[in-house]
């Protein structure tokens, strides 16, 4: 392990100078700054070993001009992504705020009723065990999924600092919700190797990620460019999968099961762990609903009949497939819930989804089985709902000056 005292030794298959991410432009450049032909060195190093450079460097070169907010377009921008401000894009600095505003920790929820109940072998029925690991075996690696398709695949396609801004606090969001599931898995002393590769192992949970994976890859592809028809079609409907289908439909029953429990006054714990985790992912999915909308108007020629019609049909499947979740996770009644109430549910919420990207409602006459879904989406952090959470704690509390 590498200490303070260690002299730093450059071994020859580094690079001996890393592209500076963002220098203020103006400030004079300390004596170790990397100078421009050392950042064109590293670049063709790296691309000889056939790794492809996001180029920062040369783009702030590139950019040398003032930026004015016309100038901006969330993809195949031409301005320095650099520079936050002047803001163009109100709507994506408002979420990175109210973002931040709802910041939460998983340790700040008390697991102890639901690690008592959970322990109590008459605590729970079997099919509502069902219900709770299927849901930790769904979203212990969906979250992960989702923080690695933003950091390695959408982020380098935004070309607007406003989206980037949003993005990277949803990156560090999908990184608690992994958290907090893990620390439900822990806290209940669950097999994690059974849950965290349910992935695997689930027939009906692999089916949606198998869904996903073809989309991740297109925007994580370190060849994928956008700039032609074609590659921004590609991107378009990849935010749309994640977004609307991932974000706005393959969650759905999951949460709606976890509530469920916890309005009946069990696993309270986790279910306002989920509470949280919902108001963060209905804002993911309403930032991933703006970012397609302004795409669209930016450039109305992806927009097409073809396209319309092949984004329908992602949707449908994607009711399917969380359908048949809904169907697995409960072969029998549970919690006054059952399958067929959810085929309701995922209808309408598809009806949503469409209509809020434009396209004409899938179902007819589909209503809402679960109105209180809209009032827990809404509630604001400090109403303490299933009143669990731990008042002592304290952010950074590990910190000590003795
Ligand atoms: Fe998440
Ligand atoms: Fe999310």
């Amino acid at each position: 392990m590498l200490n303070f005292d260690d002299d730093v030794v450059t071994t020859p298959d580094q690079p001996a100078a890393r592209p500076a991410a963002a220098p203020a432009r103006g400030s004079s450049a300390p004596a170790s700054a990397p100078t421009a032909s050392h950042v064109a060195d590293y670049h063709a190093q790296m691309n000889e070993q056939g790794t492809p450079v996001n180029d920062l460097a040369a783009q702030m070169r590139a950019h040398t001009g003032r930026v004015r907010a016309e100038d901006k377009r969330v993809i195949n921008g031409g301005a320095d992504v650099n520079q936050l401000v002047p803001f163009k894009y109100n709507w994506a600095w408002d979420k990175y705020l109210a973002g931040c505003a709802n910041h939460w920790m998983p340790q700040e929820i008390n697991m102890q009723r639901d690690i008592e109940l959970w322990k109590r072998a008459d605590g729970l029925t079997e099919d509502e065990r069902l219900i709770i690991k299927r849901n930790l075996g769904f979203f212990v690696t969906a979250d992960s999924l989702a923080a690695n398709n933003i950091v390695l695949g959408t982020y380098r396609h935004i070309t607007a600092p406003e989206c980037r801004q949003y993005l990277l606090r949803q990156a560090f969001e999908e990184a608690i919700h992994t958290h907090a599931y893990q620390y439900i898995v822990q806290s209940l002393g669950l097999d994690e190797a059974e849950i965290f590769n349910a992935y695997n192992e689930i027939k009906c949970i692999r089916d949606k990620d198998d869904f996903l994976i073809p989309f991740i890859q297109t925007l994580t592809d370190p060849n994928f460019k956008t700039g032609t028809l074609e590659a921004d079609q590609a991107l378009l409907k990849s935010l749309i999968v994640f977004s609307c289908i991932m974000e706005g439909i393959f969650f759905y029953v999951g949460f709606v099961q976890i509530l469920s429990l916890g309005r009946q006054n069990k696993m309270t714990g986790a279910a306002e762990q989920y509470q949280y985790i919902l108001r963060d992912e209905s804002m993911h999915c309403n930032f991933g609903i703006d970012l397609v909308n302004t795409i669209k108007m930016e450039n109305p020629h992806l927009w097409t009949e073809d396209f319309k019609t092949e984004i329908k049909g992602l949707i449908k499947r994607g009711v399917e497939l969380e359908y048949a979740y809904a169907e697995d996770t409960m072969p029998r009644g549970v919690l006054g819930l059952n399958a067929p109430m959810f085929k309701e549910y995922l209808r309408f919420i598809a009806n949503r989804r469409c209509q809020q990207i434009g396209l004409d409602q899938l179902f007819e006459k589909a209503e809402n089985p679960f109105p209180w879904m809209s009032e827990v989406m809404d509630l604001k952090k400090e109403k303490n709902f299933f009143e669990t959470r731990v008042i002592e704690y304290q952010t950074g509390g590990a910190l000590s000056w003795e």
